[in-house]
């Protein structure tokens, strides 16, 4: 079975639909574990529902929190196959990306190479899309790097936001999109057809 990490700090949407496309079989994998840099929150309330394995991550000691180090041997024992950044709002430590070369991905809420960078989370990016007035937005889902939201794009998806009236408005179709895209590209690591040649990625 093709077992994914998780790694979440919030809400969670984008966590749900992968579990419920694994459900409905139209994904073939398993959600082996989720990682949290928060245990207060809605992604780890659904974890423990679901009875998901999930580790808070911090580099301060806490008695339910373990480090990146720990993590590691965690993920390596269960033999991962891939990481799945969904929403997780913190900087993954290169160890972890040393660790696992082209096995981590992102979803951003906006088309890259614009739009992205530090800073550039949640209602923050539908503000400046917004303000830049372009027509249309996507979610991009990339490789993960060094450099925030700055890996090799996998795949995106395109919405028309030329009559949009807010931020907001943006976030909810890029949402939608969202859900549909991430479990779409796992779906596709699963099936083995992301390739990598000449530093562009290919889907078969
Ligand atoms: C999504 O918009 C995702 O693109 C971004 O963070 C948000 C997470 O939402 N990286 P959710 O926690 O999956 O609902």
């Amino acid at each position: 079975m093709f077992k994914l990490a998780v790694f979440v700090s919030g809400r969670g949407s984008n966590l749900l639909a992968i579990a419920s496309e694994i459900k409905n079989g139209t994904l073939n994998a398993k959600i082996e574990v989720v990682v949290s840099n928060k245990e207060d929150c809605k992604a780890i309330e659904f974890a423990n529902q679901e009875g998901i394995a999930n580790f808070i991550v911090s580099s301060s000691i806490g008695s339910n929190s373990v480090s990146y180090s720990d993590l590691i041997i965690e993920l390596k024992n269960r033999k991962i196959d891939l990481i799945v950044l969904a929403g997780y709002l913190k900087k993954i430590p290169s160890e972890l990306i040393k660790e696992y070369k082209y096995k981590i991905i992102n979803i951003h809420p906006a088309l890259l190479p614009s739009f992205g960078g530090k800073g550039m989370y949640g209602i923050n990016v539908h503000k400046a899309v917004f303000q830049s007035s372009v027509k249309v937005s996507g979610p991009t889902v990339h490789f993960v790097d060094e450099i925030y939201d700055n890996g090799l794009i996998i795949d995106q998806a395109a919405v028309d936001i030329s009559s949009v009236k807010s931020p907001e408005e943006i976030s909810k179709l890029v949402l939608k999109l969202e859900h549909k895209l991430l479990p779409s590209v796992i779906s596709k690591f699963v099936q083995k057809r992301i390739n990598i040649i000449d530093n562009r990625v290919f889907i078969d």
